[in-house]
């Protein structure tokens, strides 16, 4: 006999659309008229599901931890089993039946329940894999020539169409006293490498990058520079960069294109011996495709020497913070730190850097997680800055404060 319980890792939404006036279509008129309809996304399926009413009306009737009869559960409702079978296959009922799909999704729930995801942390995940939504297709969503320094048109056009965006200088409200504070010189490396910092798009191809600064960059910014224990088992690293609860839960995955003397391919960056574990060898064709799906449709990221993957395992921060919905967003603020202490690390080394938008349902495809345990939080690269001038750069000019006007 089937079982089924309902599942607590779905969001349900409404949405308006216009519909076929199905009383004027049969006085012969076609006509629109507005409707509603409802979808549910469904974190075991990673996708939306056209509900009804009665659907709903189903489901808030069974339990989310106590099985019922699938048979039972379908003649309490006056629905044919099939409807309940519908719900079980779109992720919204879990079923015990063993069928390999259904046996796919009831492990997927008890994974993300046991893994302490949140159900809106999981749904916010989801929904944040793809920039551009609950898109699967991938495709190319930026049009570089809008950011390109010079590249006038579309911004212009983006500006008759939606206004200005608030003023870059924000005054906050207050009592009118200020106090004008000193311009205070610093010369040393961090400050230089703070200046110098820059988002750099385009790479000198013709120059493989140094693996001394790959090692110095995976080091510095990722590696495992310390060691405490916080009680008996659970020792915590110490990084250059902060961690929420001191975690550290963020792993690093470089796609290798073009480093002396380390082959293409994708490796997993070991801290424990700081060493590249290969994952796989990859033809250029095949690194610069990776990249630019990774980078969801950027195809500037198939120039970076080197691409860095940066992925959560979750359950090594949920497990001091629980079911808890804040702790998804301490994860992606880990990842900021990260990527910060990388753009300076590279501004030193005096390599490009870039942190770009990530294609996450492309990224956990390509490394196989799951998403659940692990999935993709981010996407960084770096390389040899072109000799020439560079591409799709912005071109700051120097700023004093309380002289120069903006
Ligand atoms: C969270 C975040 C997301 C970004 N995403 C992209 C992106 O998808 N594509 C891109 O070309 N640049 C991206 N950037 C880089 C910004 O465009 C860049 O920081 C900005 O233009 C300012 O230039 P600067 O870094 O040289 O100061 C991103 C930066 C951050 C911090």
């Amino acid at each position: 006999m089937t079982q089924v319980k309902r599942s607590r890792y779905f969001v349900v939404s409404y949405g308006d659309e216009q519909v076929v006036d199905l009383g004027a279509f049969l006085r012969g008129r076609v006509e629109m008229a507005q409707g509603t309809h409802i979808s549910a996304v469904s974190s075991l399926t990673e996708a939306a599901h056209r509900v009804t009413a009665g659907d709903l009306d189903l489901l808030g009737r069974v339990s989310s931890h106590e099985w019922v009869a699938r048979s039972r559960l379908a003649a309490d409702n006056g629905v044919p089993e099939a409807a309940v079978d519908a719900l079980a296959a779109a992720g919204l009922l879990i079923s015990d039946a063993d069928d390999p799909v259904l046996r796919r999704l009831r492990q997927r729930e008890e994974s993300l329940r046991s893994s302490q995801w949140h159900p809106c942390a999981s749904f916010y995940h989801l929904m944040a894999k793809n920039p551009d939504g609950l898109n699967k297709d991938g495709g190319k969503l930026f049009d570089l020539a809008s950011v390109a320094a010079g590249s006038q048109d579309a911004t212009d056009a983006f500006v008759a169409r939606y206004g200005l965006p608030p003023a870059p200088f924000h005054e906050a409200r207050g009592d009118g006293e200020t106090v004008r504070l000193p311009m205070i010189d610093q010369q040393g490396g961090l400050y230089r490498a703070l200046a110098s910092r820059r988002t750099v798009r385009s790479f000198d191809r013709g120059t493989p990058m140094r693996s001394e600064d790959l090692a110095t960059l995976l080091y510095w910014v990722f590696g495992c520079h310390g060691h405490t224990t916080l009680s008996k088992g659970v020792p915590l690293l110490g990084k250059t960069s902060p961690s929420g609860g001191s975690l550290h839960p963020v792993e690093v995955y470089p796609l290798v294109r073009n480093v002396a003397d380390i082959e293409r391919g994708l490796y997993h960056y070991r801290l424990r011996d700081h060493s590249l574990a290969r994952i796989r060898p990859l033809e250029e064709w095949e690194a610069e495709a990776l990249a630019i799906g990774m980078a969801a449709g950027q195809d500037f990221a198939a120039a970076a020497h080197v691409l860095l993957l940066m992925t959560a395992r979750f359950y090594r921060n949920f497990w001091k913070y629980r079911r808890n919905v804040r702790t998804h967003s301490v994860i992606l603020q880990d990842v900021a730190h990260l990527s910060q202490t990388l753009y300076l690390v590279c501004a030193d080394l005096g390599l490009g850097a870039f942190y770009a938008a990530h294609d996450g349902f492309f990224v956990d495809e390509a490394l196989a997680l799951d998403g659940v345990e692990e999935s993709a939080v981010g996407l960084a690269g770096c390389g040899v800055r072109p000799s020439g001038g560079m591409d799709y750069a912005l071109d700051f000019v120097p700023y004093t404060p309380g002289e120069t006007e903006v």
